[in-house]
């Protein structure tokens, strides 16, 4: 039984049908000034930063982070209710503030009220090779996203553009390029483990040496709880309390490899030719890089 779901255009961005139904409430979605918007391209490392800012919100590895699962405790805005999971902002309305918002809408899709409310953003980016793998392999174990194909077919489309990828191609990343970087607030987003560092290395209390041994100690426990073996094998960060009719994690585990460069082991060298063709040409304006090896 397939539950796959349609592809639509909401403004230019292919979403699911579902997403493009609730898209008119996600739209008047009234954000609150401390909310924290965790915003990525799906597979760039939205679940860990979720965990990490969820730990450090409520101050360690609290009962609630050990026995809520991270879709729970973090709902993802544009998601409608599915199986036993109420949609995304009906989970909002209950929770309490500060709240983490995920969020997989390119900056222009982003409800207004975040910007008016001046909300801190973090903007999560990984390197386009290692999504487009990662990306292959979520859509097998994801019943609503459209059939993957094989890998090849799945590459065309990527790349292609062609719709059928959801959350937009590779041209999404575009979000990044300078021109959009320089305006927009993604730039404006605080790099978490600076902002970590930066309190660690200048705390001016009084009692400043004690607390940075606090801190070291948080610090060294939320970096073990988020560490790819304990995200992998914990219940409440692997996707397997997610309704199967959304993510099914028996198919094949969602906490794949976490690796940097595991394209290599799918991309052929003619493909890796036109990758990088089609990613020069698109991030022509952008002077970021990205690692894709170590
Ligand atoms: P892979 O499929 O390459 O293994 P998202 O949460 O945005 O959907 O991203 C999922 C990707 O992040 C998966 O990549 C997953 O394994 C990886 N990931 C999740 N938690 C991780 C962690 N703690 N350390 C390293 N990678 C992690």
């Amino acid at each position: 039984v397939t539950s796959r779901q349609r592809i639509c255009d909401v403004k230019g961005v292919p979403l699911i049908s579902s997403m493009h139904e609730i898209f008119g409430r996600v739209e008047k979605f009234q954000a609150k000034a401390d909310d924290i918007l965790i915003a990525t391209y799906p597979k760039a490392g939205t679940t860990w930063m979720i965990e990490i800012m969820d730990s450090i919100r409520q101050g360690g590895i609290t009962k609630e982070i050990t026995t809520i699962p991270s879709h729970e405790r973090t709902p993802f805005l544009e998601l409608s209710s599915m199986g036993t999971l109420p949609a995304g902002v009906d989970l909002l309305k209950d929770m309490p503030s500060p709240r983490l918002v995920k969020t997989h809408l390119p900056f222009q899709l982003v409800p207004q009220s975040f910007w008016d409310k001046g909300c801190k953003v973090i903007y999560v980016a990984r390197n386009a090779k290692d999504i487009l793998v990662s990306y292959f392999f979520f859509h097998k174990i994801t019943p609503i996203l459209p059939h993957a194909g094989t890998w090849d077919d799945f590459f065309e489309s990527f790349l292609s553009g062609n719709g059928e990828c959801v959350h937009s191609d590779l041209s999404s990343l575009s979000v990044l390029d300078d021109q959009h970087h320089r305006q927009d607030p993604w730039s404006h987003s605080a790099l978490l483990l600076l902002l970590l560092l930066h309190i660690d290395g200048s705390f001016p209390h009084p009692r400043a040496p004690r607390l940075k041994v606090l801190i070291s100690v948080l610090l060294m426990e939320i970096v073990k709880h988020t560490s790819f073996n304990m995200m992998k094998d914990n219940p409440m960060t692997n996707f397997s309390r997610m309704p199967t009719c959304i993510v099914d994690v028996r198919i094949s585990p969602f906490m794949r490899k976490g690796q940097v460069g595991d394209w290599k082991n799918h991309f052929t060298v003619a493909q890796n030719q036109r990758f990088e063709e089609e990613y020069r040409r698109r991030m022509a304006k952008t002077s970021l890089r990205f690692r894709t090896e170590l």
